[in-house]
């Protein structure tokens, strides 16, 4: 059982999604420069409730977006996908009638095969299909939490491949997007990693880059692999989101996963991306 957390913001209004993860925000207009104090609140909440969803939202301008990303650190510079024209620090999700894939259609923790895999994501959709286009996300934490003492203990000290060639490579092609300059990364992250900033430990592992556990042959891998992505996915931590124009979600890529669904086709869905940089899994 999830405690619900209290809320303590003086300068925003949290309202808790769910018992294990998520709050819509409301009180922040991000089209408009952001105050410290309300800053300090989000970076807070952030932390406490894993993604954010900023609501009530015009449409930001792509340079308040970027720096507003900054506020929390550099910014991750995708490896392979198309950034705005004028904009290389925002990437842009568009799925049309023309497309053949949309982004981010597998559970996953962005870029988790970057050595250092981005921090959090913010998106926000600015052209939506009349209804569907939800994106799911995972909580992490709660994963971890729910296995038992002895399969917790099992995997201390494992790690885990993330690769990303079958996923990247022509991935952008529809979108003009020659991808033959790139290399695809590949890191190896701790199966369970411990937050920089909340010290809890999550599931780290996910069925779209992670290949492999390394310290187990390669039938354990599969097995114990197949057990993990089934209660990283258990429906028992996630929630399902449904957008409304111009609302901004904001998620901690290193204690929750997501996944957006493409039911809308052939309704178009557009948005912009920016991603802040993050340190070493430990
Ligand atoms: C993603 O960034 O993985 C896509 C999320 C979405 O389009 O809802």
């Amino acid at each position: 059982m999830v405690a619900i957390r209290q809320n303590s913001y003086q300068h925003i209004e949290a309202r808790p999604f769910a018992p294990n993860l998520g709050a819509e925000i409301y009180g922040v207009d991000l089209a408009k420069p952001v105050s410290d104090a309300q800053f300090d609140d989000i970076k807070q909440a952030f932390l406490d409730y894993q993604v954010l969803f900023f609501k009530d939202q015009a449409e930001i301008p792509p340079e308040l977006h970027v720096a507003f990303g900054k506020r929390f650190g550099g910014l991750h510079a995708h490896p392979a996908a198309p950034t705005m024209a004028g904009h290389p620090e925002i990437f842009e999700i568009h799925a049309t009638k023309h497309s053949k894939i949309a982004n981010g259609e597998f559970w996953h923790s962005d870029v988790s095969c970057d050595e250092e895999p981005p921090l959090g994501t913010m998106l926000q959709i600015h052209i939506a299909p009349p209804c569907g286009g939800d994106t799911m996300f995972s909580d992490m934490y709660g994963a971890y939490d729910a296995l038992s003492e002895p399969v917790r203990r099992m995997l201390d000290g494992l790690t885990a491949t993330h690769e990303s060639e079958h996923i990247y490579r022509g991935r952008y092609a529809d979108r003009g997007r020659n991808d033959t300059d790139i290399d695809c990364p590949v890191a190896v992250h701790p199966v369970v990693r411990t937050h920089p900033d909340t010290g809890r430990k999550a599931l780290f592992v996910n069925r779209t880059f992670t290949t492999r556990i390394n310290e187990l042959s390669p039938s354990e891998s599969d097995a114990v692999l197949t057990m993990l992505f089934e209660q990283a996915e258990h429906i028992d931590h996630q929630i399902r989101f449904r957008w409304t124009l111009n609302d901004m979600a904001f998620w901690d890529n290193r204690c929750c996963m997501h996944r957006a669904i493409w039911d809308y086709w052939p309704e178009e869905r557009k948005g912009r991306r920016v991603t802040i940089k993050g340190d070493r899994p430990r």
